[in-house]
């Protein structure tokens, strides 16, 4: 018998809870923290997507040969981490990243951590896309980053974006986007707030159309566990649109959702 640990977003215990029970039953929860989850079993370990960091929980307070956390209220713990990098230097795997207050929202957090866990060499002077953007936390960051930028969204965007010369709202459902509108895109951003399959089909077909941009940077809304349970799924798909490296991630600000960042 062997004890498995997950740190997720203080929120998603019960998402965490029932993405385990769904994909690995053989696993059973053992001690539950905010944040912090035990579970025992035996069998091949798990890989789950509603956390950001997980691995073997060797036991309570410090044990020789392995990595000891300081998981606050949950106490210290000796751990084996399973987690891939990239990994954030902070042991917990929380982001330095503080919103600012002229953001127009909380995504511009998400793409602000994605940038940097990933280390996404966005730069000056190059386009980005993306499809569900309003009310424009992320399109702010990118274009404080100096990238041209098209705001896909039927939705109000923030007025205080059109300041920037190089923004452009296209304001109609992304299913409709025509050729002219989505080519000479380096990076391609997805944020809707719709089934990840039904996303990735449609994305899928307009990125068939363009010259593939170099990055993708995905949120895969998790609404159910059997959403988490397709995730691997998803990322095999990016694999095969030519994208050679991909990683799904739980980030510090994400809430039922995951990123699949892709690049080529
Ligand atoms: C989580 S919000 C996006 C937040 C945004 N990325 C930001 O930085 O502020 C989800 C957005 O998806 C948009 N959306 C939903 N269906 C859409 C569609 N078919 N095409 C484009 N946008 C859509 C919604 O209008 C909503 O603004």
């Amino acid at each position: 018998m062997a004890f498995f640990f997950c740190l997720t977003n203080v929120g998603l215990e019960k998402a965490l809870k029932a993405e385990m029970q769904d994909r690995f039953p053989k696993w059973r929860l053992a001690f539950s923290a905010p944040g912090f989850i035990t579970f025992k079993g035996e069998g091949p370990w798990p890989v789950p997507v509603l956390a950001r960091l997980w691995g073997e929980c060797v036991g309570k307070g410090e044990m020789p040969g392995c990595t000891t956390i300081d998981f606050g209220p949950a106490g210290v713990w000796s751990v084996h981490m399973q987690t891939p990098e990239p990994l954030w230097k902070n042991p917990l795997q929380l982001s330095e990243v503080v919103l600012p207050p002229e953001a127009p929202s909380r995504a511009w957090m998400k793409i602000e951590e994605a940038i940097s866990l990933f280390d996404l060499p966005l730069k000056s002077g190059e386009t980005a896309l993306e499809v569900g953007s309003a009310p424009g936390g992320a399109v702010y960051s990118l274009l404080k980053r100096g990238l041209h930028v098209r705001a896909v969204d039927p939705a109000v965007m923030d007025p205080s974006l059109d300041v920037f010369t190089s923004y452009r709202h296209i304001k109609k459902p992304f299913q409709e986007l025509e050729f002219d509108e989505i080519q000479g895109v380096d990076w391609w951003l997805s944020d809707l707030n719709l089934a990840p399959g039904s996303v990735l089909s449609h994305l899928g077909r307009l990125l068939r159309e363009v010259e593939k941009p170099k990055g993708l940077i995905i949120t895969l809304k998790i609404g159910k566990p059997y959403v988490a349970a397709e995730v691997p799924e998803h990322q095999q798909r990016v694999r095969e649109w030519g994208y050679r490296r991909t990683y799904t991630r739980l980030l510090p600000s994400n809430h039922q959702e995951v990123v699949l960042v892709a690049l080529r």
